[in-house]
């Protein structure tokens, strides 16, 4: 016989369990009927206008010079690339036997919720805030960089604009650790440092998905071609500023570097996952999300390369700029007027990619406010954009309010150990549903399964592992992300969920009595 003790152990457990049906995420997409338009090529738009931004704009100059607390992998990136992109393909194949089988949006959230319970699923949703909340402050400050870059090259714009003071246009560690030198005005004895420009753009971007993002659908294609061509165009101009010598050393940190610049460049790749997404509006989901995640996956890889072998060949190492690389290549070949225009490619795909992560924020908030893991007024849909509003202002003030405290750097790693976490949780979810629904119709299925999600789970925890022992401040704040989300679980969506059970205990039991009172 079991003890009390026994028995509520067994209920804790039972409750942290708690799984939802995959069944019940269909239902309630069916009733949406949304319509299924989207083919490979629509995919592959999607994946590309999530993918390149901030990564190969920005990130790559740290990733091949290093920084404070990493060291970088030199011209030998493009071997950091290849690799990247390979440990990408496991888990990307896994979201689309996961998507196939469960086309609805929400991503992976949903699909711990189905596989690993109720506790996974708060803490896949609480890493996804890495990802896309805090990913949206490294690719806000990489927006900053562009925007001066820009200003830089009209010398007709006042000089505020072209050369602003660094306490407008950097967080406070940025500046202590860059230029400790600066002035800096003091807040009631506090330095006071903001980047005013990427405080802006995130507001901005707030306010249009209050209205709804349907209108800037269009818009979003657009800045996809416009990043696409400027990248373009830099390779082929670049290439012809390409000096061999300049990738002697090639890799200069060793095996070490590569490693690390695979890590850091890694955050170029975020975003694939949210092809996923728009599986519930595919045609032919079992074909065409396996071609927009593989096929985005190796364009995006294909381009990353040549952005590569020409930066690291147009400029020694020591020369290459870490807030604006890809601009500051064609200033230092004397190609200025090509600087600016970079820039402006630069901006719409940053633009591009911080819709993409906002949105993916404010609706994997909502599902998990749906769920009941927060309070309900985040539920509340606005009457007449019938946009999640409360969450969507929530979550472009908490943005804004980290994007005071932490730096680019930072942001852009608590975001890559993010995603890792949840493309490992992605891969063992599959390998848990082969076992317990065998039987469930996968239009998609990984080939070779269980070892393509094994190799993916290696892959990416592998790489976590080598960067924690590497990285210092992010080593510490990731830890402390993941203790902050078991603690407001327990203080709160525990509790919630189990007021709710019990509320439809109640419903349940009161059913006959009221039926009984009904038929007399
Ligand atoms: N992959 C996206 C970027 O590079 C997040 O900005």
């Amino acid at each position: 016989m079991q003890t009390p003790k026994q028995n509520l152990l067994g209920k804790f457990m039972s409750d942290l369990l708690r799984k939802k049906n995959p069944d019940e995420f269909l239902e309630q997409s069916a009733s949406g009927g949304l319509k299924k338009t989207l083919n490979a090529f629509d995919l592959i738009i999607l994946g590309i206008s999530a993918i390149i931004g901030a990564g190969i704009f920005v990130m790559i100059g740290s990733a091949v010079i290093g920084t404070t607390e990493r060291v970088g992998a030199g011209p030998a990136l493009v071997i950091s690339i290849t690799l990247v992109a390979i440990a990408c393909i496991f888990p990307a194949l896994c979201y689309a036997e996961f998507a196939s089988m469960i086309p609805v949006s929400g991503s992976a959230y949903i699909y711990t919720f189905a596989t690993m319970g109720e506790f996974a699923a708060w803490m896949m949703g609480w890493v996804l805030m890495l990802e896309y909340a805090i990913g949206t402050i490294a690719v806000a400050a990489s927006w900053t960089g562009y925007l001066i870059k820009l200003f830089e090259g009209f010398p007709f714009l006042p000089e505020f604009l072209r050369n602003p003071p660094v306490w407008l246009v950097n967080d406070y560690r940025t500046v202590v650790e860059t230029v400790p030198d600066a002035a800096v005005p003091h807040f009631l004895g506090i330095p006071f440092c903001i980047n005013l420009p990427a405080m802006l753009i995130i507001v901005i971007i707030g306010l249009i998905l209050l209205k709804g993002i349907q209108e800037s659908a269009n818009f979003a294609k657009i800045m996809v071609f416009v990043k696409v061509a400027i990248i373009g165009l830099f390779i082929l101009v670049g290439a012809f500023y390409v000096r061999p010598e300049n990738w002697t050393p090639f890799a200069p940190n060793g095996i070490k570097g590569i490693l690390m610049g695979a890590f850091a460049i890694f955050y170029a790749y975020i975003g694939f996952d949210a092809i996923s997404t728009a599986a519930e509006e595919t045609k032919d989901p079992q074909k065409n999300l396996p071609i927009g995640l593989i096929g985005s996956l190796v364009i995006c890889s294909l381009i990353y390369c040549f952005v590569t072998v020409v930066l690291t060949g147009m400029m020694p190492m020591s020369s290459i700029d870490l807030k604006a690389p890809i601009a500051h290549a064609m200033t230092f070949v004397g190609q200025g007027w090509f600087a600016g225009t970079i820039s402006i490619g630069a901006l719409a795909g940053l633009t591009s990619v911080l819709l993409v992560l906002m949105f993916g924020t404010t609706r994997i908030l909502y599902a998990m406010a749906r769920d009941g893991f927060l309070p309900p007024v985040m539920k509340k849909v606005h009457p007449k954009f019938q946009t999640p509003w409360v969450i969507t202002v929530m979550s472009t003030i908490l943005i804004l309010i980290g994007s005071l405290f932490i730096n680019m750097q930072v942001a852009a790693e608590l975001a890559i150990f993010g995603t890792f976490t949840s493309f490992v949780i992605v891969c063992i979810g599959i390998l848990i549903l082969r076992k317990t629904e065998p039987d469930r119709p996968r239009p998609f299925k990984v080939p070779f399964c269980p070892w393509f999600p094994i190799i993916g789970i290696v892959f990416c925890s592998g790489l976590m592992f080598v960067a924690l022992r590497e990285v210092k401040t992010s080593a510490v704040l990731f830890p402390l992300w993941i203790v902050i989300g078991i603690a407001i679980y327990f203080a709160y969506g525990y509790q919630s969920n189990r007021k709710e059970e019990a509320l439809k205990l109640k419903v349940i039991e009161q059913k006959p009595e009221k039926e009984k009172l009904e038929r007399k």
